[in-house]
């Protein structure tokens, strides 16, 4: 970790395991060290990043809390929510990490390696996923090096990620507040807490490039709801609907949901024509992994 500090420290690019997946974390305010992220990852440029922050008081010289965006992070923060609100003026980001937008996505990790990398680096640290771009984000650091081969760079390895799928991105709206990104907070705890529903996202000016049809591509075609597979199909199943690999035979979303990254990325590796996964409920954390998985689909 210290090690990863003073690289970060130095501009370097380092892989980092957070609660939701493994980062490619980069010190935010050094725009060279982002190009760099975008390099790595093979991003079309357009596509802003999230900036970790080790608190809330951190956070406030990035971006304006209002006192919804408050209530949110203090319920929330640590853990797996991405908070979009307006960037401050003077805030020391690059301007590549926002890609030109008026707001910037901020997100406390609860991770003890991410957050010990945070306080020992004293910096900001944009990172996405560290997978190339368009791939499956990694819950392992053995998938980080899968993904980005030649290109890995150092990789602090934690093991598997507890969550498991990206964090859940609200956008704090002055009107209202919108899910940019279904993830392990669940849109009714968020509207439970703000009090009012979100509103809709419009298809036609999307800002979160999670949001395109496919995003999270195995290399393979993969089939939903299939209770049964094909010979040529590596069978993903879920509760009693066994399969090659289960998500969680015990029927366990939340276990699913840690799980759904590692299983399409060993359907990737089987070898077999196309992927196909059992049904899985829309309920709690289970409409993130059908999110996840209508994109792997798409
Ligand atoms: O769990 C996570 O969020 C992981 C870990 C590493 O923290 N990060 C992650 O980053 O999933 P990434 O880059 O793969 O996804 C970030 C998403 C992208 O879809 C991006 O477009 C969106 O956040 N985003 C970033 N800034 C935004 C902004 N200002 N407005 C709207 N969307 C934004
Ligand atoms: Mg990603």
């Amino acid at each position: 970790m210290a090690e990863a500090a003073a690289a970060l420290r130095a501009g370097g690019v380092v892989a980092i395991p957070t609660e939701t997946v493994y980062g490619l974390a980069a010190d935010a305010s050094n725009a060279d060290a982002v190009a760099n992220i975008y390099r790595i990852k093979g991003r079309p440029d357009f596509n802003p990043l999230i900036v970790h922050v080790p608190d809330h008081a951190a956070a406030e010289r990035l971006a304006q809390f209002d006192d919804r965006a408050s209530a949110l992070a203090v319920r929330f923060w640590p853990g797996p929510l991405t908070l979009v609100l307006p960037l401050q003026p003077a805030a020391p980001v690059a301007a590549a990490v926002t890609a030109g937008l008026p707001t910037i996505a901020l997100r406390c990790p609860a991770h003890p390696v991410m957050q010990a990398v945070l306080k020992a680096s004293g910096l900001f640290l944009a990172a996405p996923s560290a997978n190339r771009s368009g791939g499956i984000s990694p819950t392992r650091a053995r998938h980080v090096a899968d993904s980005l081969g030649a290109a890995t760079p150092l990789v602090l390895d934690a093991g598997p990620c507890a969550a498991g799928l990206e964090s859940t991105i609200v956008a704090v709206r002055d009107h209202g507040w919108q899910l940019l990104r279904p993830g392990p907070v669940t849109a009714a705890e968020i509207a439970q807490l703000l009090g009012e529903p979100p509103l809709p996202v419009s298809e036609a000016r999307i800002e979160a490039p999670g949001q395109l049809a496919s995003h999270y591509a195995p290399s393979r075609p993969v089939r939903l709801n299939a209770t049964q597979a094909a010979p040529d199909e590596w069978h993903i199943g879920f509760g009693t609907t066994g399969g090659d690999d289960n998500l969680s035979a015990r029927g366990d979303l939340a276990e699913a949901a840690a799980r759904l990254f590692d299983a399409l990325h060993r359907g990737d590796a089987s070898g077999r024509a196309a992927i196909a996964v059992a049904p899985i409920p829309d309920d709690g954390i289970g409409a993130a992994i059908n999110d996840r998985l209508r994109r792997a689909a798409a």
